[in-house]
């Protein structure tokens, strides 16, 4: 919202609004100004001092109905905003959505994200959860922006790994128990087969044949492999329901294999492909990297091979410039030897190719490993944060209808928050009790803040229903009050705790900007604890249903501001805002 200040003080002086937006700061004291505007760029311009500059703009600023005071302190001029004017015109934008919770630049522009994709037959990992959560995070965030955004789950379900998954299973597998528990039962064929190959080379052999089989469209390996697919997926979309994501695209690694021949032509074609001890791989040396390895000796096709045919597809059949991966930092050189080549086969839109890193979750201070066995699986964590909630929401909320419903609402969004209030390039520690606690930066604290500005509406008869709806009564009625009443806003707005939640709410547009342009959910996520804080200390320092007629109308707009806002934050994080809790 600075935009529009300097869009107003620009007028005042000819200048160019744009440059003021960066120049204008915030005063580490709120009490010398809301903002201020430093004068030294200005003054080098007109060859004056800076000084002088401040005085004469001091003059002027103070003519804009947005500036209730201005003052040159020395080379600054600290403006004091005429808060009425201020938060008339945020309520505005607000409640018509104009520009405040959306934008429109990425109107007919495609965006693939690749999230969660887990291997079938294997855990599905705090890694898959972070990937499934931020990623479903930026493709909310750049639907807001206009994009259409391709939500797609790249599904391990190739490679030779299958070859070794159908070899165990026929010497050792049972369909009854693998029915009953699919990917601790798989999972376990995987570890007996590593076991018994230490001893017995052939099995690996047997693989290899057994992969090989498949990719060559083998009848009863391809059903074998269909049904391991099965009952993984089963397993898997347990979890995608709790947490409510949503797929645009499940196209697994086996929805390459037709694709991949062409990709290895066009890389002959190009020269691209050369030998190394049998294998094709494609030679990056010159960019500081390892090969690239395409194809094995035996023919079989590779983690990589499939990456760029799915990339190819992405850009060629599905329409999409841009293409994020949401994929541990671990797998740093495998994105960045997949854009090299892409860039070699002179796809202009491998510069469009992103490699979105995270973190690892910790417990404990240790990564949560598969392998050495202190596995936290996914769905216990969730079933317990729920168990959890649903012990909290007894205590607090004894009569509470849906309170199932709620319960999962704030189990699965303290899981949700917990990992998107931390940038995702850091680790995070997951500890269950802090991320359900209804106090402290959490999920439950944000969305507790909400349902208490909803209770608050639906004492005044302003919102006359259980859910969020996206229109407010409040604020069109404080916006239809006579002109002259706006004296009355003038007044309450001096007050402190009221106009430091108005300037909160008002940094979210560009808040939500900003996460957008570098891919980073925890500006939203930090932004609303902001948000939350200050109104909870709005809501303890000024009544809001027993004020006088305006003044109450003023506090019910600005509480329906703020339920509003928390709602759209929310809403781009993936999480559930239950109206009551
Ligand atoms: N299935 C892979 C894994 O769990 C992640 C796939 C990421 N996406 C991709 N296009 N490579 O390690």
């Amino acid at each position: 919202m600075k935009e529009w200040i300097a869009k107003e003080l620009a007028a005042q002086i000819d200048s160019e609004p744009n440059s003021f937006v960066e120049w204008l700061e915030t005063p580490p004291d709120p009490t010398l100004g809301d903002l201020a505007l430093p004068c030294f760029r200005l003054a080098k311009e007109q060859k004056k001092s800076p000084q002088s500059i401040a005085l004469t703009l001091a003059e002027k600023f103070a003519q804009t109905s947005i500036v209730r005071r201005a003052e040159a302190v020395g080379p600054y001029v600290n403006l004091h905003l005429n808060r009425a004017t201020a938060v008339r015109m945020w309520l505005d934008a607000l409640s018509a959505d104009r520009s405040f919770f959306t934008s429109t630049e990425g109107v007919g522009e495609i965006v693939a994200i690749d999230l969660s994709s887990p291997n079938i037959a294997k855990p599905f990992s705090m890694g898959h959860l972070r990937s499934t959560i931020i990623g479903t995070a930026l493709a909310n965030l750049f639907e807001s922006a206009g994009y259409t955004a391709l939500r797609i789950n790249h599904l391990g379900d190739w490679g030779t790994q299958f070859g070794k998954m159908i070899v165990a299973y026929k010497r050792y597998g049972d369909p009854d128990l693998i029915r009953k528990n699919p990917i601790q039962e798989l999972n376990q064929l995987y570890v007996r087969f590593h076991e018994e190959e230490k001893n017995d080379p052939n099995l690996e052999i047997e693989a290899r044949a057994a992969f090989k089989q498949l990719e060559d469209g083998d009848p009863d390996a391809l059903a074998l492999w269909r049904w391991i697919v099965e009952v993984s997926l089963e397993e898997f979309n347990r979890t995608y329901e709790l947490l409510s994501t949503p797929f645009t695209h499940v196209l697994g690694e086996s929805f390459y294999n037709d694709k991949m021949a062409s990709v290895v032509e066009e890389l002959e074609a190009r020269h691209l492909l050369v030998e190394s001890e049998g294998a094709d791989v494609v030679l990056l040396d010159a960019f500081s990297l390892p090969p690239c390895l395409i194809r094995k000796s035996d023919g079989a096709t590779l983690y990589a091979t499939r990456d760029l045919a799915a990339a190819l597809y992405r850009h060629n059949v599905l329409g999409a410039t841009r293409l994020l991966y949401v994929v541990g930092g671990e797998q740093r050189l495998h994105f960045q030897q997949i854009f090299r080549v892409l860039s070699l086969m002179g796809y202009d839109f491998a510069a469009k190719c992103e490699h979105i890193a995270f973190g690892l979750m910790k417990i404990g201070g240790k990564k949560m490993s598969t392998r050495k066995g202190q596995v936290v699986r996914l769905q216990e964590v969730l079933d317990e944060a729920i168990r959890r909630a649903q012990i909290i929401i007894a205590e607090k909320s004894k009569d509470l209808p849906d309170a199932d419903e709620v319960a999962k609402a704030i189990g699965v969004g303290a899981v949700i928050f917990n990992d998107l209030k931390t940038h995702r390039l850091h680790d995070i520690e997951f500890s269950l009790e802090q991320a359900v606690a209804f106090d402290g930066e959490t999920g439950p604290y944000v969305q507790y803040t909400h349902a208490r500005a909803c209770s608050v509406l639906r004492k005044a008869e302003l919102l006359d229903t259980n859910v969020s709806p996206s229109v407010s009564v409040a604020i069109s009625s404080a916006l239809n009050l006579p002109s002259e009443i706006a004296e009355t806003a003038e007044q309450f707005l001096f007050d402190d705790a009221t106009w430091q939640l108005a300037k909160q709410i008002s940094l979210f547009p560009t808040l939500r900007q900003r996460a957008l342009n570098e891919s980073d959910p925890s500006l939203i996520a930090k932004q609303i604890l902001d948000i939350c804080q200050a109104f909870n200390r709005f809501y303890h320092d000024c009544p809001i249903l027993t004020a006088e007629s305006e003044l109450r109308t003023w506090r019910l707009a600005l509480t329906d501001a703020t339920r509003l806002t928390i709602r759209a934050a929310l809403q781009l994080l993936g999480i559930a805002y239950p109206a009551q809790i």
